[in-house]
């Protein structure tokens, strides 16, 4: 039973959530219809179960704009450079490929040792979003050059919006999204710096 309220839970989209959530309400007023003048002979454990589960994943991972980057490995180790990155926004494949790659990586040494490389690979695995994030059969390193994320930053900003010296490049989140370091990129932290116009 649990198992089948946490797909909910791992629902990547905001559609994904907004069916569920319509789901549960036809569900409601079935039982409502139905159940009117009669004494309810089994509590309804299983929603309010799901609804439990639903309603503490969805800040963190269906919403699309917050996500959870609250952990401690994953804080003090990946996140002195730039901000943490949302483990959501690239594939357990892309993770792999990336954390492979750590003495090089994007021209520094982020190295770790064998257990906390082991540790930060885990959490990122299993956080890890569901879109393929591959190109030309390989996975992809960087979230910014995702079709996701080029699709999504494409509209209302100016082309060469990442080469602004306020932004300086696309993986500076924090440049646009004021509380990226929370991994919340939802409307109301969004300030685009001075000149960059939306
Ligand atoms: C020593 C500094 C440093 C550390 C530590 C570090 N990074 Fe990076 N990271 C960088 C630099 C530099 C870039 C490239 C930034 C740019 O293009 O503006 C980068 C980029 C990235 C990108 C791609 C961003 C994009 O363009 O979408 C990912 C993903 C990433 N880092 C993950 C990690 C992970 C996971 C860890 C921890 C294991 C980590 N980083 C630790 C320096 C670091
Ligand atoms: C130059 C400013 C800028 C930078 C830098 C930037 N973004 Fe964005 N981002 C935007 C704008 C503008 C939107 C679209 C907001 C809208 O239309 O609702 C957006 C939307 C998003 C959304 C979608 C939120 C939703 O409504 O579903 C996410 C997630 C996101 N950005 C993540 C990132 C990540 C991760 C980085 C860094 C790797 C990043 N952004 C860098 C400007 C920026």
């Amino acid at each position: 039973m649990r198992k089948k309220c946490l797909t909910a839970e791992s629902a990547e989209s905001a559609e994904g959530a907004g069916v569920f959530l319509l789901f549960l309400r036809v569900l409601g007023e079935l039982r409502g219809k139905k159940m009117k003048g009669m004494m309810m002979r089994k509590p309804p454990v299983l929603l309010s179960a799901c609804l439990l589960v639903a309603g503490t994943a969805l800040p963190a991972h269906a919403d699309g704009e917050r996500f959870d980057v609250r952990n401690p490995g994953y804080q003090s180790e990946c996140a002195a450079c730039h901000v943490a990155y949302p483990p959501q926004l690239l594939s357990a494949a892309s993770w792999r490929a990336v954390m492979d790659g750590l003495p090089k990586h994007f021209g520094s040494d982020a190295s770790l040792d064998p257990a906390a490389h082991a540790e930060i690979l885990r959490y990122l695995e299993a956080n890890a979003g569901r879109r393929d994030t591959t190109a030309a059969g390989k996975p992809q390193l960087r979230i910014t050059e995702t079709r996701w994320f080029v699709r999504e930053h494409s509209e209302d900003l100016p082309r060469d919006v990442w080469k602004r010296p306020a932004v300086k490049s696309a993986a500076n989140c924090a440049a646009c999204h004021t509380a990226a370091d929370k991994g919340d990129f939802s409307e109301r932290t969004l300030r685009l710096p001075k000149g960059v116009q939306k």
